[in-house]
């Protein structure tokens, strides 16, 4: 079965789907991007990533390509066509449109929405369990990561450092050694006295829905926690750690350079909190039909 893409009005196969050489996502990264996961057919928490579109675009003041009501209905279409039924992803781009290239806005242009949808594999617990290595990277994005847009290429750098470091992803660190977030997932460590720590949702982080979904998971089960940012040093001697994303969900990390973490498997708070997190969407997220 071919994959269906939307590409601003169509649903089209994905041989066919394409955009203007003059849109603005392709010259000057001038767009933004939401991934939702899809469990079950269901969207797993999309009132909060719709939400977050809407920050995004209202920060980059681009406006809404259709209401909120039409991209729902849209959501779902994309799930049927490409029938995306156990475990997948959606993802989903909004530029500021096709026009004449300037930096200055256009006055006229309308904003472009494309989407596209992928069956991924079942979830891997025990994988997620076992754990991934990370490398320390510096952060050498722009100072407002905080907006999802689609301009990645400091993102696209580090992780390819990370793989050719045989290493799942890189923790980036700020100019005082602060390790701020991955290039795809937000970074968590549990320290020598049991809090659980993860970097505030400030203007240097982007605000993950997982990371969201699941500090109030903690706080519903009595975690101790604290936002603050925590050092490249304090991570390495760290109890436990582990990363979030949509669709990581909650992964342990077990090597941080050349440091193991704890015992090197996922520490016992990383496994409740991935089993509440796995509970969690597995009930949560709105139906797709
Ligand atoms: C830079 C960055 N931080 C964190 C995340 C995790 O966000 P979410 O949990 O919404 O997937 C992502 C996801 O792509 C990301 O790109």
């Amino acid at each position: 079965m071919s994959r269906i893409a939307y590409v601003d009005g169509r649903y089209l196969p994905h041989r066919r789907a394409g955009v203007s050489v003059e849109d603005r996502g392709y010259q000057f990264a001038d767009g933004v991007y939401e991934v939702i996961a899809v469990l079950g057919g269901r969207l797993v928490d999309e009132d909060l990533h719709l939400e977050r579109l809407n920050r995004s675009l209202d920060e980059l003041r681009i406006r809404w390509p259709m209401s909120r009501a039409a991209l729902r209905l849209v959501m779902r279409e994309m799930i049927r066509r490409n029938r995306i039924r156990a475990f997948g992803s959606l993802y989903l781009q909004v530029t500021r449109g096709v026009s004449p290239r300037n930096h200055a806005f256009p006055t006229s242009a309308e904003p472009v929405l494309v989407m596209t949808a992928r069956t991924l594999p079942p979830f891997d617990l025990e994988a997620a369990k076992r754990g991934i290595s990370v490398i320390s990277a510096p952060d050498e994005r722009w100072r407002r990561p905080d907006i999802k847009t689609v301009s990645l290429i400091p993102n696209v750098l580090a992780k390819q450092r990370a793989v050719e470091s045989g290493a799942f992803e890189s923790w980036l660190l700020d100019v005082d050694g602060m390790v701020t977030e991955g290039t795809a997932s937000n970074a968590w460590i549990v320290t020598e006295g049991g809090d659980l720590v993860t970097h505030a949702a400030d203007r240097s982080i982007l605000a993950g829905i997982t990371r969201t979904s699941l500090l109030r998971l903690a706080r519903e089960h009595g975690v101790r926690l604290v936002e603050r940012p925590f050092s490249l040093v304090e991570a390495k001697r760290a109890r436990e750690a582990f990363l979030t994303s949509t669709t990581s969900w909650v992964k342990a990390v077990v090597r941080i350079d050349d440091a193991t973490i704890g015992n090197g498997a996922a520490g016992p708070l990383t496994r409740r909190l991935l089993d509440w997190y796995t509970a969690y969407v597995a009930g949560d997220g709105e139906t797709s039909r």
